[in-house]
């Protein structure tokens, strides 16, 4: 109540910002108010301006109005792609998305930093309940989730794991291809089985799940997928011995190149991240716990990396500000392999 421009006095005082602003007044009057709600950002981003009585003689009324804005450019930049705002655009609402290896550690974070971007999020581990005990802290969290058991290694494990998520949700968005395991041994002495089997986890495991998700990605013309290399795809990680592990993952890294040049006309993006050392269980067992200290040595950063450290990566590549990204490795790794 009272004059418009005392009000409109009040509310800038006040620092109010509004969706949606209605000017009904005579020309000379309405611009006055448009001016004074521009100038003086009343207007929250993306709100709605509308104004009565524009029209003078059939023509916009724009007497003494002097365009301070001029030379602005308004383009995607300014407004934001789409009209979303960076943080928007990183957002996963509506996805869904799966983990491999879900369980514990890394995967864990991963899950967890998908669901609080937005999406539901399915937590895959080769042991049940792990899988299901990641799922019960999502749902603590108000995170649609689901829990199954799976060897990535097995195709009829894996085949399983994405009709039970397509039977749940429909389809599959965002596919995080985590699980894997190192073992340890100098090369003279790494048996086959040794080799068998982290190949059957580390590669042949995550080229089951690429081609499982893949499928339903590339027939709807949509699709993020995350494979989990490591650092060890770059250096020799030392002291300690780790042939096959260190082979598998560099597997992992042209796996990823060569399915993210291939399907990315068709809508689906494939990156891969590698972290450095994370503390997880991975490294704690009996040969590797006493080697921290000599990492430490050789990791400019001065720590391990924290499972927290990886989650705004997968975020960042499931979402559609990374939809230009593709065959990437993202290292992140305090440093360690520039050393
Ligand atoms: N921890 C590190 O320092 C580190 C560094 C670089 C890369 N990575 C990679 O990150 C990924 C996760 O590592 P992490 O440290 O969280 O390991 P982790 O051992 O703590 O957890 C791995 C999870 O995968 C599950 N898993 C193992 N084999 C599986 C299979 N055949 N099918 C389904 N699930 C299976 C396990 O049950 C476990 O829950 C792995 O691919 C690992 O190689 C780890």
């Amino acid at each position: 109540m009272g004059p418009v421009a005392d009000t409109l006095e009040v509310l800038h005082a006040e620092d109010e910002h509004f969706d949606i602003v209605f000017i009904d007044a005579d020309q000379r009057n309405a611009v006055q108010y448009y001016s004074f709600v521009m100038d003086n950002h009343l207007l929250s981003m993306d709100a709605v301006i509308c104004v009565e009585n524009t029209l003078m003689k059939g023509q916009v009324y724009l007497e003494n109005v002097s365009d301070e804005n001029a030379g602005v450019v308004k383009d995607d930049v300014f407004w934001g792609c789409s009209h979303r705002r960076i943080l928007e655009r990183l957002r996963l609402d509506g996805r869904v998305a799966y983990v491999t290896g879900g369980g514990q550690g890394i995967g864990r974070a991963f899950a967890h930093a998908l669901g609080e971007a937005g999406a539901k999020v399915a937590v895959v581990d080769l042991v049940l309940a792990k899988a299901e005990a990641v799922a019960c802290e999502l749902s603590l969290k108000g995170i649609k989730s689901l829990a199954l058991a799976a060897d990535v290694s097995k195709p009829e494990d894996v085949q399983r794991m994405v009709d039970a998520i397509v039977a749940r949700w429909g389809t599959v968005h965002i596919a995080c291809n985590n699980a894997g395991i190192n073992l340890n041994s100098a090369s003279e002495e790494t048996s086959l089985e040794e080799w068998d089997k982290t190949f059957n986890v580390n590669l042949r495991g995550l080229f089951l799940c690429c081609q499982a998700a893949g499928r339903i990605m590339l027939n709807q013309g949509y699709g993020k997928i995350i494979n989990t290399a490591s650092m060890a795809s770059l250096i020799v990680p030392h002291p300690q011995k780790q042939l096959a592990y260190n082979t598998s993952k560099a597997g992992v890294v042209k796996l990823t190149q060569t399915l993210g040049a291939e399907w990315i006309d068709r809508g689906v993006k494939v990156n891969c991240i590698s972290p450095g050392i994370v503390d997880t269980p991975l490294i704690r067992s009996r040969e590797l716990r006493p080697l921290v200290q000599r990492w430490l040595a050789d990791i400019p950063a001065g720590r391990l990396a924290q499972p927290t450290d990886l989650q705004a990566a997968v975020v960042y590549l499931a979402s559609e500000a990374s939809d230009y990204m593709t065959g990437h490795n993202l290292v992140i790794e305090g440093g360690q392999s520039l050393w």
